[in-house]
């Protein structure tokens, strides 16, 4: 049954108009907690992701993480996401020469509480983003952040804490 519903998900829940998807997505089984929104994806190819309550995706999010045990996908509660964001899970150690996509990592990611994320963020696998944080538009967060700080730029970094 997963394998049917996320190969639904990879071939038509991406191309779900907004007005639907939240019905299509919690039949596939996505948790979607209450008053929670989630426009039309880019590309999610898990059924491994859950969102909290108050919580906003805008559109264009894209998830990689190929359904794997470890490359969950936690959203908490009143969290916003900005349009175009992307998740990756998944990861390789840098092989020899002969092939440099070495080893296959894969690494959850948690949006903690009260986060807001700007439109283009990349995040990358294993991160953590504390709760209240704002992570800068086009910014690529490769380590986890503290609660309650701004965070800009490629690598981001805190520039300043939050009230
Ligand atoms: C971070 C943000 C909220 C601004 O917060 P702010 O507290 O008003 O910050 P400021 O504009 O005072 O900027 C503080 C510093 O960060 C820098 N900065 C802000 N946003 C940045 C970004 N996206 N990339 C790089 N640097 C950024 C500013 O240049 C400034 O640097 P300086 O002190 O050297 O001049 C805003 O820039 C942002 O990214 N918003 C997201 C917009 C978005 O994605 N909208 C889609 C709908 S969710």
């Amino acid at each position: 049954m997963n394998r049917f519903k996320l190969l639904f998900l990879r071939h038509f829940f991406n191309k779900t108009p907004d007005n639907f998807i939240l019905f299509v997505a919690k039949i596939l089984g996505i948790k979607i907690g209450v008053n929670s929104f989630f426009r039309t994806p880019d590309y999610v190819d898990t059924l491994n992701f859950s969102i909290g309550k108050n919580s906003f995706i805008n559109k264009d999010l894209f998830v990689y993480s190929h359904n794997y045990t470890n490359a969950k996908i936690t959203i908490g509660d009143n969290v916003f996401i900005g349009p175009k964001v992307k998740m990756v899970c998944v990861d390789h150690k840098i092989g020899s020469s002969r092939q440099r996509a070495g080893e296959h990592i894969e690494r959850p990611i948690i949006i903690g509480n009260g986060a807001w994320i700007g439109m283009n963020v990349t995040i990358m696998p294993g991160v953590v983003i504390g709760e209240g944080c704002v992570i800068a538009a086009n910014s690529t967060v490769l380590k986890n952040t503290h609660a309650n700080e701004l965070y800009v730029g490629t690598p981001a970094k805190s520039i300043r804490k939050l009230n």
